[in-house]
């Protein structure tokens, strides 16, 4: 897809390789898991945990296609730097204050590159006993060598390339795209 006029604008004239999904197809997705979800949670409470900053733009844009009673909170990790590679050093520096204990726990995270972030979640959060602990991530690598906990709920299964927009960032920037892009 060929990059809009307001491209230049918004990110100062930084070229951008090619948008990957546009507003529209990410709209529609975004709707599609809201029903997931909706019918996957019958009863129970839930609380949606948003993993900041990168899901800040999924996040509000999922609970609002949830059909469901639900609680939002967040968690903040970094583990990236300035770089496009993984670190695989994953610090917590928010902590949900909501008790966890016997609540289904939808954990929303903008992408899955090496899934080393997850994999320190998912044993940090399955040990405060919620009554499930499930994933959801608006975008997908797979290229994951181990994964604790699969995502139950995929956005779309993205290319290798590094993604930006949306709420992704590279060294903070691009977090304001409406649409998701390559940067290379
Ligand atoms: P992981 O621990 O390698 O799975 O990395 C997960 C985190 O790295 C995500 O939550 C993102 O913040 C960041 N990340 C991974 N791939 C990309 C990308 O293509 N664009 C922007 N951020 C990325
Ligand atoms: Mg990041």
């Amino acid at each position: 897809m060929t990059l809009p006029e307001t491209a230049v604008k918004r990110t100062g004239g930084q070229p951008l390789a090619r948008i990957v999904y546009d507003a529209d197809v990410i709209a529609r997705r975004v709707a599609e898991l809201g029903s997931a979800i909706t019918v996957a949670y019958p009863d129970g409470e839930l609380l949606v945990l948003g993993l900041l900053k990168g899901s800040f733009i999924f996040l509000s844009d999922l609970v609002r296609q949830i059909e469901r009673p639900l609680q939002v909170d967040f968690l903040v990790a970094a583990s990236y730097g300035a770089g496009t590679v993984s670190s695989g050093d994953v610090r917590l520096l928010y902590d949900p204050e909501t008790d966890l204990a016997g609540k289904h726990i939808l954990l929303v995270e903008d992408i899955i590159d090496t899934g080393k972030t997850l994999n320190r979640l998912v044993t940090l959060l399955g040990a405060r006993q919620p009554r499930s602990l499930e994933i959801c991530a608006l975008l997908h690598k797979h290229i994951a060598e181990h994964l604790s906990l699969e995502a139950r709920f995929v956005g779309f299964d993205a290319p290798r390339a590094f993604l930006v927009g949306y709420g992704l960032d590279h060294a903070e920037n691009y977090r304001h795209l409406p649409y998701i892009a390559s940067l290379t």
